[in-house]
């Protein structure tokens, strides 16, 4: 159980340290687009005034958290990686391809209409592309370094992916506002529909893949934590 009350208050404590140990913080966080995973390193009342959100409410909306309910038990790293290899990695790998598809069939059948996501095929093969040289880092160099034991503090390649999870972030801003939100206009067809219901779950899963990286597993292997 986390007692919030115990630690400093929370509006001086950084987002992502929030999200990683106040269960259901994120789900908050998400509600008041509140960014926890690639600018978790900022104080609660800073991002709340970066995104013209009222402190009081979200501390409100943190503090009706149920304080006992319990974090899934802190997992090994070994354990997360491979979590992080088939929950994301995988997903993203599979999922992306056939939004990209989606994606350039409405931009077709649908060009000129109100409301379509003019570019959006391109902006998802852009995120694939760029995630793939960066999920391969983690693959190849990271995660194995992770796994084997003492391999001490590893602030350089943690850094470079730290910053790409940033313009990772941008790629996801830019999906949001291509498709107003995914909101599905009036009339719109299933295709439209399945398009956006996929880009709104990569969306979530990207968000929680980075998460867990900036604010769980990566800080465990850096000299300043
Ligand atoms: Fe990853
Ligand atoms: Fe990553």
């Amino acid at each position: 159980m986390t007692d919030i009350a115990t630690l400093e208050p929370l509006f001086a404590r950084k987002v992502g340290e929030i999200a990683a140990t106040v269960p259901g913080a994120t789900s908050v966080f998400r509600r008041f687009g509140i960014d926890f995973c690639c600018h978790g390193d900022v104080r609660l009342d800073e991002a709340a005034r970066g995104r013209s959100v009222d402190l009081a409410s979200l501390e409100h909306a943190l503090g009706a958290l149920d304080a006992d309910e319990t974090l899934p038990p802190e997992q090994d790293s070994a354990a997360m990686i491979d979590h992080v290899l088939s929950r994301y990695h995988e997903v993203h790998r599979s999922q992306l391809p056939e939004l990209i598809l989606l994606a350039r069939k409405v931009e077709q059948v649908h060009a000129g209409k109100p409301g379509v996501p003019a570019g959006l095929a391109d902006t998802l093969q852009a995120a694939l592309g760029e995630l793939e040289v960066h999920m391969k880092k983690e693959e190849l160099i990271l995660f194995p370094a992770m796994r084997r034991k003492g391999a001490g503090a590893l602030d350089g390649p943690i850094t470079q992916l730290r910053h790409e999870h940033v313009d990772h972030g941008e790629l996801v801003e830019r999906i949001t506002e291509l498709t107003g939100d995914f909101t599905v206009p009036e009339g719109g067809c299933g295709t439209w529909r399945a398009l956006y219901a996929g880009a709104a779950q990569f969306k979530d899963d990207l968000i929680e893949h980075i998460h867990l990286e900036n604010n769980i597993l990566f800080p465990r292997f850096e000299s300043s934590h």
